[in-house]
Formats: structure tokens, sequence, C-alpha cells
């Protein structure tokens, strides 16, 4: 069996898609997930759910009747205006088809979810990082694999010196990975740059990717990621170049209108709480929404400072403080509440037993997401099902708490939820067809590849043949 990316997407022609034969289909409905809502997919079964779209966006989901009705009411199917009664879902497809503005995707009993979203990826980097893994088998912890000029500040030496043509090959390979696992859109963070050119150029390089398509790119400029060589030998290197960052780089990048998002590593010995809020604080004041890399190694005020914002989300929150989980908590009941973002196969790649207390997140009601924290160094994975398997083996979430948390609280991680992330008339037709006739089986089968067909805004980009 071989995927096949569909350039442009298939079907170009016709602007309604219908989505037959599915044993199920998990539409998500009902916006972001918090406590035990997390475990309540709206999942499709019986009835023969059938789902219609037009125009990139979905247009009906239900029943085959109810979406047959839904078609007629529409003015799609003629036959069914003079009510003849349907007798097969190939009827169905085919009279829809008929009037030759809808193509027919039969999931031949298999699932059918939302576009997986990830919302933490480092997509664009230049290089790999496989010797790390030695010297932490070793014993090697990773901030002092950094301070020894290795670790990010290795990735950023050759990403520097890397063409944008070099670094877009790059991340159309890994996007094709992305894709081919099921997702539709990605964060990409800017984070190997730490300098003005180069990170504008990674931004630049990001958004061209999502402009080609098929999966969308969301920006996110991070030039706080570590302190360049360059500042490292000076006594008050940390600050002078976070200066640099507020007063030289945040206003290029706010000009350049790329990013959506700024992010920070606020973790003690990289950038503290103080630093991060002021960086992020002068980022919203130029358009961009703080998001954070927060408590990854120890308890840094990163939880605490994602909740004293509302940033978008707080990520990895592998060793949040009490305080900072009670800060969350407290944030989670608004209407824009701090999504956390956990990120397992890093905690795994950093020969951690444990990983963030994602139970406890859901248990105080903080909508949880999981993203692969794709990048050389602490996740060389581009594949978000393993991540939901790590979720569901290491975290103890359920199979139906880790298909949330990558798609509809993905989306609200990325600011996204109100199109993206589930499938309901009006929203973004992002889908994925996979192999299996239940999605508790997606996280179960570790590691396989399951994904039948992806649609991306109406339009299969593709199809396993
Ligand atoms: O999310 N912790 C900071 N950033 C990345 C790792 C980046 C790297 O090691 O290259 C992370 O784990
Ligand atoms: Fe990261």
């Amino acid at each position: 069996m071989t995927l096949r990316v569909l350039a442009g997407g298939r079907g170009g022609t016709r602007p309604g898609l219908l989505v037959t034969g599915a044993t199920e289909i998990v539409t998500m409905a009902g916006g972001v997930r918090r406590g035990p809502a997390q475990d309540e997919a709206a999942v499709l079964r019986g009835g023969r759910p059938t789902l219609a779209v037009y125009d990139g966006r979905v247009l009906a989901v239900g029943s085959y009747e109810e979406v047959q009705r839904r078609l007629a009411a529409e003015g799609f199917t003629s036959e069914q205006a003079t009510g003849e009664q349907a007798t097969s879902e190939r009827a169905t497809g085919e009279r829809a088809a008929q009037d030759r503005r809808f193509t027919v995707l039969d999931a031949k009993g298999g699932t059918v979810t939302p576009g997986l979203i990830d919302p933490h990826t480092h997509l664009l980097f230049a290089g790999t990082r496989e010797a790390e893994l030695r010297l932490r088998q070793r014993g090697a912890g990773y901030l002092e694999i950094l301070a020894a000029g290795g670790g990010i500040l290795a990735t950023v030496a050759r990403t520097r010196a890397a063409s944008d043509e070099a670094l877009a090959a790059h991340g159309r390979r890994w996007l094709d990975q992305m894709l081919a696992h099921g997702v539709t859109t990605v964060e990409a963070k800017s984070g190997y740059g730490l300098d003005g050119p180069t990170g504008l150029r990674l931004l630049q390089v990001a958004a061209r990717l999502g402009t080609e398509g098929p999966v969308e790119v969301v920006p996110t400029y991070l030039g706080a990621h570590a302190v360049p060589a360059e500042y490292r030998d000076r006594p008050d290197g940390t600050e002078a170049y976070l200066r640099v960052v507020i007063r030289d780089h945040l206003p290029g990048v706010a000009a350049q209108g790329l990013a959506r998002f700024c992010d920070v590593f606020c973790e003690a010995g990289v950038f503290d709480a103080d630093q991060s809020r002021r960086l992020l604080l002068e980022a919203r004041r130029l358009g961009l929404e703080p998001r954070l890399h927060a408590d990854e190694l120890e308890p840094s005020g990163g939880a605490e400072l994602a909740a004293e914002l509302g940033a978008a989300s707080a990520d990895h929150l592998a060793a949040p403080s009490r305080e900072g989980v009670a800060a969350l908590a407290r944030a989670a009941g608004s209407d824009a509440p701090v999504v956390a973002t956990v990120l397992p196969a890093t905690s795994l790649v950093l020969l951690k037993e444990g990983g963030a207390p994602a139970r406890t997140f859901i248990d105080r009601g903080i909508p949880l997401a999981l993203g692969t924290d794709f990048n050389p160094g602490t996740a060389p994975t581009a594949n978000l099902p393993l991540v939901m398997s790590l979720g569901v083996l290491r975290l103890g979430l359920t199979p139906t708490e880790a298909l949330a948390a990558v798609t509809i609280n993905a989306a609200q991680a990325l600011h996204l939820a109100a199109t993206h992330g589930s499938l309901e008339p009006g929203k973004q037709a992002d889908v994925v067809v996979w192999d299996v006739p239940s999605h508790e089986l997606i996280p179960y089968w570790l590691g396989a590849d399951l994904v039948r067909s992806v649609v991306k805004r109406g339009q299969v980009v593709l199809a396993r043949t």
C-alpha cells in the first residue's frame, strides 16, 4: 500500500464531497473539552453516519437520512425533494453526485474524525542531534548539554547556515509525514534563528509552506528559545539578548505580519518568569498572542505566568508547581482558557520516567492538548497518533481524551476552535478517514499507519491506494 499526496487535492472540479460508509464518525462537536467532557467525543454510530462537505466547509453530518434531508433542503438532491427514498449509501452518493457537484469518498467501514492538529512543533531546522541521546544515556542533563554549546545552540548554527530552499525542503518532507499521520494543521515555531534575519526567514518559510499546502501552518515567533552563542560570554548575556529581542527583533516580526503567536522557553536557567513576562507583554502589544514553554524541567513560574497573561497555551508542564496548577485551574473556566499542551514524546526522549500530570489537569477542569514538539533534540517524531498512544500509555488518558487533545483542544490552543477541530456545519472541512472501525483503535495500534484518506478544506489531499 502506498500513500499518495495529491497536489492541489483531488475532485478539485467538484465543490462537494460526500463521505459515506463509515462505521463511526467522531464529530467532536460541542466546543473545547474540559474535565469529564474531555472523554466525550460526540460519536455517530448506526444509521449509516454520513458527512457532507461543500465549498471547503462541513455542510451536514449525521445519519444517512438526516444528511439526505439536509442536502434536499439545500437543493442538492432533486430526487429527495420529490420524496424518493434512498435504498443504499451508494445511492446517496450517486444521487448527490448526479448534479455533478459531489465526489463520493467511501470510508469502507473505517472511522472518520476531524483532521488532527499538532499545536506544538519546531518544524524548521537543519541537522540532527542523535549524539545527545548517548550523552543523556550516560547521565548528561538537557541544560548541561546546552550550556556546553550543544543542544539548541548546535541546531541554531546549522539552521543559520541553511538556505531557505534547504529549510523548505526539510519542512515539506516532515509536513508530508505529518499529513500521512492525519495531521491537517500544525503550529511551527521559529526557535533556531536567535538573530533578526534568521528568525524572519524561518517565519517566511513556514508561512510559505502553509500557503503551498495541503497542511495548514500557524507560525509562532520563538526568538527567546535560548541565549545565542554571541551573548553567552557576557555576564549580563541573557538580559542583553532579551533586550535585543524585545527592542530590535520583535518589531520586525510584527511588521512582517506572519507570526500569530510569540513563545518563550520559560525555565530556570533559560528565561525566568519576569523576563518571559516582559517579552510576552510587549509581543501582545504588537499583536502577537502569548504561549509558553512552561515548567518543562522544573517548576519555574511558567504555569503561573501563562494563567496571569491568559496565554493561548502553556506547553510541556512536566514539572508545574502546585500554585501553577491552581492558577491554570482558575483560568480554565473562562471563555479563553489556557490550554495545557503536554508533550509526552519529549519526556520519553529525555529519558524521564514520568511526564506531565495530565490526569490532574483534566480533574481540575484544565483543557488538555497533546503535541509532538517535533524538534531535533527532544522529540524527533512527526507522528501525532503515536503521541496519542503515549498520552494513553504513559499519562493515563483514555483514547477519547487523547483524540479530543489533538482535535478541538489543540484547535483552542491555537485560537482556532471556532473554525477547526470538529466536524460541525460551517466549520472547515478537514477530515481523516482511518483504517479502523473505532477511534479507540487509533492509539491502540502503537506506531501503525492507519490513515486511509485525508481531506483538507474539502479536497482529498492524500489517498492510500
Ligand atoms: O520543547 N525546551 C525547549 N525547546 C524544545 C527543545 C528544543 C531542542 O532541544 O532543540 C522543547 O523541548
Ligand atoms: Fe518545544
